[in-house]
């Protein structure tokens, strides 16, 4: 089945973002250079902020410099993080036991418009604006005097996530190729109705690509978040499929608890696991034999993320920060990569059968992937 569906998966995910143009054409080069400015623009606002902890010729450890930029306690990994991405680069020079000195003077990324390099990776003005406002606002974020999600939901408005989660070339790619597998899922499965259980389903940005499919299919829908100020909006957004419920699932917590399912889909979703083994063995004994598991993840570090979406993954005080028990102890780090996505889900008992876009795709230098993978029957 595994080279079956995904053919399946990559030719609606391929018919989704490439209009017909070969791959070339999409222009993998335009989508590096893009990419490593987006990076370059995020490293540059790290080292705005750094800069007035670390005038030349000091040295400062970390918590010095978390002190002198007033940094809250549960945003801590992230200067860690930037710390770790800046000297792998060279841009700050030193380590924790000497000390860090001043960023160096580094090159400018190449497009110096947000809204240019935003543009030629397909992501609508919104999601440049934002990414503006968070940069600017680095020092206030750090200190948690203002919070990411007041820049991201500005008034409650949805456009900038679904910007970032949806309206956008590799998005879509994700999105298509996970429609297919799940109505290809959904037609070979023998339960009726099959259950699918969405986890952190949020502003339904994989969701409203997939249930219109679902419409005239055997199917309970459970669409869940971790928090409620998704759901009344979902309820709203999705009142045509009255096949579809709504609950709260914490997947750190809950999913002992819900009713054994034959698909979990989760769309950005997964690395909140305080620990990733432990959750994909969850979901594993979940699963009904030959069900699935399909889900979307970052496999790269972002370094403008690191300045902006990632602020919303740090905890309340008194929370545990998601990896610190699994494969991302020690290292700050929020994703995994694709080689430990795929080891884990080998060591849960779930037989990995579709990871799209491959290396040699275009948009595949974004990182992001979707995997499927199967409880054996
Ligand atoms: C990056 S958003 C992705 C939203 C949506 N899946 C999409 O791709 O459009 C992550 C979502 O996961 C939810 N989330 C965070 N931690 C969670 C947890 N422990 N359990 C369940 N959902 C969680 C957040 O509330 C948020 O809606």
């Amino acid at each position: 089945m595994t080279a079956e569906l995904t053919d399946l998966a990559r030719h609606a995910a391929d018919a989704a973002v490439l209009n017909g143009d070969s791959r070339t054409a999409f222009g993998a080069p335009r989508i590096e250079s893009a990419r490593d400015d987006l990076d370059r623009h995020g490293l540059h606002a790290m080292v705005r902020v750094l800069r007035k902890a670390l005038p030349d010729g000091e040295f400062h450890a970390e918590p010095e410099i978390a002190e002198r930029l007033g940094v809250a306690p549960r945003h801590r990994w992230l200067l860690r993080r930037w710390l770790a991405e800046l000297t792998a680069r060279g841009w700050v020079s030193g380590d924790e036991q000497t000390g860090y000195g001043a960023p160096r003077e580094v090159a400018a990324p190449v497009r110096p418009d947000l809204r240019a390099v935003c543009a030629d990776l397909g992501f609508a003005p919104e999601l440049a604006r934002f990414f503006e406002r968070a940069n600017e606002r680095l020092p206030e974020l750090l200190r948690d005097r203002v919070l990411a999600q007041e820049l991201l939901f500005p008034g409650g408005d949805f456009r900038t996530a679904e910007a970032a989660y949806r309206n956008n070339p590799i998005n879509r790619y994700l999105n298509a190729a996970t429609k297919e597998i799940v109505t290809w899922a959904v037609g070979e499965l023998t339960t009726s109705p099959v259950r699918i259980l969405e986890l952190g389903a949020g502003v339904g940005g994989t969701t409203a690509d997939i249930v219109p499919g679902l419409n005239d299919l055997a199917v309970d829908y459970h669409f869940t978040d971790l928090s409620s100020f998704f759901l009344d909006t979902a309820r709203a957004q999705f009142s045509a499929y009255p096949w579809m419920r709504y609950g709260i699932v914490d997947l750190n917590a809950d999913l002992p608890n819900q009713q054994a399912c034959d698909i979990v889909l989760a769309a950005n979703v997964l690395h909140n696991a305080h620990h990733c083994g432990q959750i994909l063995r969850e979901v594993h004994n979940l699963l009904r034999p030959g069900g699935l598991l399909i889900f979307v993840e970052s496999c790269r570090e972002h370094c403008q993320l690191l300045t902006s979406m990632h602020f919303l993954m740090s905890p309340k005080p008194g929370v545990a920060q998601p990896g610190r028990t699994d494969v991302r102890a020690g290292t700050d780090r929020i994703f995994l990569s694709e080689r430990e996505w795929l080891d884990e889900l080998a060591a849960a008992g779930l037989q990995t059968q579709v990871v799209l876009p491959e290396t040699d795709h275009p948009l595949a230098a974004l990182g992001q992937r979707v995997f499927a993978a199967q409880k054996p029957l």
